[in-house]
Formats: structure tokens, sequence, C-alpha cells
């Protein structure tokens, strides 16, 4: 297995059952869309293998470069610059893909929309979104004011109901911890502030399966 790094290394749970909920198999085509670092990305590539195809976008040409960084060893992913209400690929995939995208973009029907119509008739649009204030250092919420919906994962399952698709399945999971490891930081990581001892559960992911009728 890949070393995939810090965020999926906290997060790798909920990436991983989405991944294991779906049945994805080699050969499959997807997009990872708000790619970012590539973690997604690198992770659906492993999934499908050589013969699938792992479309990253994101629309900061900045995300071009460490997308693609990290999946050097991986000609599978192509890396591609757009924003996401414009999402528009060279063919039809099975499964559109999205992790911490949504808290930052306008208006998430859209984007859910246009991650629907990239998929084949009967694909898959998965969305993985955070609860930021559900998260909690020492037993007080967290915060994100640098976001738009830093609460989206909330309203996911309605949200890709607006947007036209069936919901197959959603739930939520919460990487926590207490002291040294992965989830203190990560979150010194974000907060550029040490939690030290202090018990720390990081936001909720709701994850919503969804797919095109
Ligand atoms: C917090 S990062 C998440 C990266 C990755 N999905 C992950 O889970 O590690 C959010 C990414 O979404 C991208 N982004 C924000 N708004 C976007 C939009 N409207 N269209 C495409 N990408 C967008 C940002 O450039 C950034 O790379």
């Amino acid at each position: 297995m890949t070393e995939l790094g810090l965020r999926n290394d906290v997060y790798r749970r909920p990436l991983a059952t989405a991944l294991g909920r779906l049945g994805l198999a080699e050969g499959g085509r997807c997009v990872d869309v708000g790619a970012g670092g590539g973690d997604v990305s690198v992770a659906l590539a492993e999934v499908v293998g050589r013969s699938g195809r792992v479309y990253a976008v994101d629309s900061d040409p900045r995300a071009r470069d460490e997308a693609a960084g990290a999946a050097a060893a991986h000609t599978q992913v192509v890396v591609i610059t757009q924003a996401a209400e414009d999402l528009t690929l060279p063919e039809a995939v099975d499964l559109a893909f999205c992790r911490f995208l949504l808290m930052h973009v306008l208006d998430p029907v859209t984007v859910l929309r246009r991650m629907g119509r990239a998929v084949r008739p009967g694909g898959w649009v998965v969305a993985q979104e955070p609860i930021t204030s559900a998260g909690r250092i020492a037993g007080s919420p967290l915060s994100m004011p640098g976001a738009r919906h830093p609460d989206v994962g909330a309203l996911l399952p309605a949200l890709v109901r607006d947007a036209g698709l069936e919901v197959v399945d959603a739930w939520a999971e919460a990487p926590a911890g207490a002291g040294p490891g992965p989830v203190a930081d990560y979150l010194a990581s974000l907060t550029e502030v040490d939690p030290g001892d202090d018990p720390v559960v990081l936001p909720p992911l709701v994850t919503v399966v969804a797919r095109r009728s």
C-alpha cells in the first residue's frame, strides 16, 4: 500500500469505507473533483489499476503540480485544471468523488449536479464533507471561518437529493484521539495549535453514496 499522506492517514477509514461500499473494480473510470494534493486520486488509482483512469480536477493551477507529484507513479491519473462548476471530461465515468470540496464552493448543489452529469447512467456520485462544528478540542467545538459552508456535511443527503441523484447510503465517521499521534498532528497542521494532551474529535465526515438513475 502506498503511503498516502497525513490527511489520508487520519481520514483513511471514511475513504476506505466508501470505496469498499462501491465495489469499484480494476479498469474503472473516475473523477476526483477538488483533488487538491491528490490523496483521494491516488487511492482511486490504486483501486482501478493501470487499466483504469482517474481524472484529478481542481480549479487551482497550483494543485496541478501537487496532485501530479503525488500521482507520479500512477500513469492512470490525468490532472486537469477546471472549476467543478464547469466539470467536463473526455468520457463518462463510473464514479465522481469529492472530499472537502463542497464546503468551499459557492453552490454545492450546482457542483453535485455537474458531478451527476459526468457519470454514466447508473454510475456513482460520492461526496465526503465535514460537520466542522461537531468536532471538539477538550469538549469545545471547532470552527473554520475560511470555509463557505463549514457544516455542509449536516445537509449533504438533502443536497445530493436536490441535485437529482438517488441517495443509496449515508453515514458519518470521525477520527478521535488524545495526546501525541496522527489526530493531534493533523489538527496542529490545520490550526497551528498543538492540542497537547487534550482530547480531540476531528470533524465528522459525512459520506453520501448516490447513483445517477
Ligand atoms: C481542502 S482541499 C481538499 C483536497 C482533497 N479533496 C482532499 O480531500 O484531500 C479543497 C480543494 O478544492 C479545490 N476547490 C475549491 N473550490 C473549487 C471549485 N469551485 N472547483 C474545483 N476545485 C475547487 C481547492 O483548490 C482545493 O484544492
